[in-house]
Formats: structure tokens, C-alpha cells, sequence
């Protein structure tokens, strides 16, 4: 299946066309998690897409004669129609968020370099925005480490109008699909995808970091999801030891992550407290820091075999400020 690194980067101003004509069209789509679209593609009569919101939103395949053809004709030009005989598929998915409307990778997202979206990316620009309504400042420089579709990157540029945002990944799929989303929501001056390992390949210290790491412990070690080590914390570890390091002076961390609790104990707030009391005895004293649950328990469909010592699995949200 062709995938949006191996279509030529033209294709991606047809992308930001496709964007536009599904905004004139008044396209909406809010993305579920893989049960749900499991569940809800298994009903009777959804097997085929016959809507935009089909193809587009629930990743159905279709054929000549369910879309105008002028949508199926900007696929095409964009790199992200699959033909297989009569039946036909969109690669790419687009879902909406805040007024705006994001491409990120067709369900299932299989491939290693597949970009998420998905119910998290809602609750990590929903408290990303919370933090911006409260700062005192608003930022000037601000990175999203881990930025996928860009979505949250965008989020920061539209509540912070002057804000520069970097929006680092370590997938180019990623880079392409944010820099058409930035563009698609009008501020792709201000939103520039960098490729980087978290905020190795970029200078400077930042007034705002936000993050949404991959954070699950995952046997298929699939880099958007896989967050590496015991607990999957890994990763959204290694965030917080950056932004320790980059936060400018009043600047803030807004990491959300998932934790798997173990009979009533959380690993990722005990090494996070861990990390972060070794600062405030350190250069770091002014730190001010919170730890909230937003949701106690998500994905039950993963306690099995890579989750069988947890009772639950929390996401939440840590927030410190320099
Ligand atoms: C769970 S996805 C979240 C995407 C997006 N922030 C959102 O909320 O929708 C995690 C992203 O982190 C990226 N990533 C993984 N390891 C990384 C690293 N070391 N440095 C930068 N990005 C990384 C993955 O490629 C993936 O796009």
C-alpha cells in the first residue's frame, strides 16, 4: 500500500486542497478508539463506504460511484488513494478537533511509521488549551515532542497568536501530515515540523512544552505507541528530564501520559516525584509542579498479557513550571 513518505512532496499541496474542499463540504469527524471502530465497522450494512465521513473518517473501503469524483480525483492527486480491483481505500483519515480538521493514517494504523490520532490527542489539546486560558504569560517559543498530525502543536499556535511552535517528531510521515494540518488551520508561518529525537536537533530553551509521548507498553513496539521499558514510561520519563533541562525561566511542561496502576500503586508518579524532588534539592528549587488523573481508566481492552499486573490504566496529565 502506498504510503503518503513514498508519494512526492507536490502531493501534499494536493492534500491541503483535498483539506480545503472537505472544510467547504462542512466535513466533521471525531476520532474513537480501535474498539469502537472495530464495533461500529462490523455492523451490518457498514462493511462499504458510501460518505466522505465513511472513507475518510471510518476508513471503509469503496468504489466508483460513492464519492463525487472530484474527492476521489484530489485522493489520487494527493497519494493516498489505494486501488485494489473494485474496491478502493482512502490511506489517509481526517478527523476534527476544535473547529479545525486534521489527516493522520488510515484505520488500522499497522505501518511503523502510521501517524496517530485519536481520543488522547483530544484530551492532551483540551489540556493544553486549559494551561493557556491560565498562564499569566503567553508563550513565545513553544515545542510539541512527539507532535503526529500536529494537532496539538496547532492547538498552541491558535491559543498563543505570537507564539513560534516547533513541532518535533521523529517520523517524516508525521512532519509532512503536520505541516499540512498547520497550513490547513492558517498557521503553518508559525508551526514548523522538525525532525528530532525529543528537542535533540533543535536550540534554545522553550517558555512551553507540550507532549502526548507514546506511552503503553507495547509487544508490537510500534513507535507511536511503544514507550518502552518496565511500566512503557520510558519515553514520557525522558520528556520530563528534557523539559528540566529546556524550560526557560517561568516556562511550563504540559506532559500527558498513560500509567498502568498496580495495586493502587502509580510507577510513572513515583519516578516522576523521584526526578522531580532531586531537582527541587538541586539548580531547579522554583519548580512548581502538579499530577492529575483526567481519566482512572482507559483502554481496559489492554489488560491482558502486557498489562496483566495492572488493575486499571489511568491517563494523566503533569504539569511543572520552572
Ligand atoms: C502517541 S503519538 C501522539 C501524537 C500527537 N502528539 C497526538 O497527541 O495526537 C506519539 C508520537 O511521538 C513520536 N515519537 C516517538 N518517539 C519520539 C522521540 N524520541 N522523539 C520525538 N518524537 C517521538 C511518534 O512518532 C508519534 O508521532
Amino acid at each position: 500500500m502506498t504510503s503518503l513518505a513514498d508519494a512526492p512532496v507536490l502531493a501534499d499541496a494536493a492534500l491541503l486542497r483535498l483539506g480545503d474542499a472537505l472544510k467547504d463540504a462542512g466535513y466533521r469527524f471525531t476520532a474513537v478508539t480501535p474498539a469502537t471502530y472495530e464495533r461500529v465497522n462490523g455492523r451490518p450494512g457498514n462493511a462499504r463506504g458510501r460518505s466522505l465521513r465513511d472513507v475518510l473518517g471510518w476508513s471503509r473501503p469503496f468504489g466508483p460511484g460513492d464519492l463525487p469524483d472530484r474527492f476521489v480525483a484530489l485522493l489520487e492527486e494527493a497519494g493516498v488513494l489505494h486501488r485494489d480491483g473494485d474496491l478502493w481505500r482512502s490511506t489517509v483519515r481526517c478527523s476534527s478537533y476544535d473547529g479545525g480538521l486534521f489527516f493522520h493514517s488510515a484505520y488500522p494504523p499497522t505501518e511503523p511509521d502510521a501517524v496517530f490520532f485519536g481520543p488522547d490527542t483530544y484530551r492532551t489539546a483540551d489540556a493544553v488549551a486549559a494551561h493557556l486560558h491560565t498562564r499569566a504569560r503567553p508563550p513565545r517559543r513553544a515545542a510539541d515532542i512527539g507532535t503526529g498530525s500536529g494537532a496539538v502543536a496547532v492547538t498552541v499556535a491558535r491559543h498563543a497568536p505570537h507564539a513560534e511552535v516547533l513541532a518535533v517528531d521523529i517520523n517524516p510521515v508525521a512532519l509532512r501530515f503536520s505541516t499540512v494540518n498547520a497550513a490547513l488551520a492558517g498557521c503553518g508561518d508559525r508551526v514548523h515540523a522538525v525532525r528530532s529525537d525529543l528537542l535533540s536537533a533543535v536550540d534554545g530553551t522553550f517558555d512551553l512544552i507540550v507532549s502526548n509521548p507514546p506511552f503503553m507498553i507495547d509487544p508490537d513496539r510500534r513507535p507511536y505507541r511503544d514507550g518502552g521499558g518496565e511500566h512503557g514510561h520510558d519515553l514520557p520519563l525522558a520528556v520530563l528530564d528534557t523539559a528540566l533541562s529546556r524550560l526557560a525561566p517561568g516556562g511550563t511542561l504540559v506532559l500527558f501520559s498513560g500509567t498502568g496502576i498496580v495495586d493502587g500503586h502509580d510507577p510513572l508518579l513515583a519516578a516522576a516525584t523521584e526526578r522531580l524532588a532531586d531537582r527541587f534539592a538541586g539548580r531547579f528549587a522554583d519548580l512548581q509542579w502538579s499530577y492529575r488523573e483526567v481519566d482512572p481508566d482507559v483502554y481496559s481492552e489492554n489488560l491482558d498479557d502486557s498489562y496483566a499486573h495492572a488493575e486499571r490504566i489511568a491517563v494523566v496529565v503533569l504539569t511543572v513550571t520552572r
